[in-house]
């Protein structure tokens, strides 16, 4: 269990602000347009629900769910009792009821190996209506080189610079593409200080391709960011795919 996820998620929005990955969201946004009228959105791993509440504001159907209790009680007083749950990606067990499932920052990689990831995208095709997509952002370790990173941003009365949030990504040895994330969260007038590691698996773009591919997804596209553009240095890529009506 990871404290950022759990006993810190009441602080989440504080280092990852919601305007944060507004080009992001935008890109979900706009695939939604594209898909249907109105589309049916599933976020999974939503957080605090910042995309699910951006794409109920823009008339999308959308639903989050996340395995955290407290990001969900978060998320919950963003969007409604409705539009969030806790449920774990290992067990979405939708038929056809999404235009379009999404994953952001990530939260595919807190998959335990290439098995797992296997068996949940295979839930996520199933969760598609043929003619869906899936839009998946994933770690890609080989586009991280181990340097410290920092954002400042104001604390919870606006206090300029109060809240720190550092970070590293590294690659490590092992199956499955392992990569380390290191997060230290700092806040001075809370007087809070926290730093953790986090072990993520099949951080690699292409592997993941491969087995979006093997569930039988189609058109599987990886893109460098929300800019659509091929796979060029970015360590946090899309997977897109649509799901067609052949085989299940
Ligand atoms: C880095 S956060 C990203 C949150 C949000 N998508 C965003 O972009 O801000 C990863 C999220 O994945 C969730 N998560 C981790 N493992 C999960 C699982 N097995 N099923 C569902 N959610 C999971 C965590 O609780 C956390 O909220």
């Amino acid at each position: 269990m990871y404290r950022l996820f759990h006993e810190l998620a009441h602080r989440y929005d504080l280092h990852t602000p919601p305007d944060h990955y507004r080009h992001d969201h935008a890109f979900v946004l706009g695939q939604a347009a594209a898909l249907g009228s109105p589309c049916r959105l599933l976020d999974v791993g939503c957080g605090t629900g910042v995309l699910v509440e951006k794409a109920l504001q823009a008339g999308v159907l959308a639903t989050g769910i996340d395995v955290s209790p407290a990001m969900i009680h978060v998320a919950q007083a963003r969007v409604g009792t409705g539009a969030a749950a806790v449920r774990r990606m290992q067990d979405i067990d939708d038929e056809a009821a999404y235009d379009l499932v999404v994953s952001l920052s990530w939260t595919l990689n807190y998959c335990s190996g290439r098995a797992e990831l296997v068996d949940v995208l295979r839930r996520l095709r199933r969760a598609l209506r043929p003619g869906g997509r899936v839009l998946l952002q994933v770690a890609h370790a080989a586009h991280v080189d181990g340097r410290l990173m920092e954002d400042r941003e104001p604390g919870p009365t606006g206090e300029p610079d109060d809240v720190l949030f550092l970070y590293r990504f590294m690659r490590v040895e092992g199956e499955d593409w392992p990569m380390r994330a290191e997060y230290v969260y700092a806040c001075k007038s809370l007087n809070e200080l926290t730093h953790e590691q986090h072990l993520l698996r099949m951080a690699d773009a292409h592997a993941v391709a491969a087995c979006v591919r093997e569930v039988g997804l189609r058109d599987v596209q990886v893109y460098d960011s929300w800019r659509r553009d091929p796979l060029q240095g970015s360590p946090s890529p899309f997977v897109s795919a649509i799901q067609e009506a052949a085989s299940r």
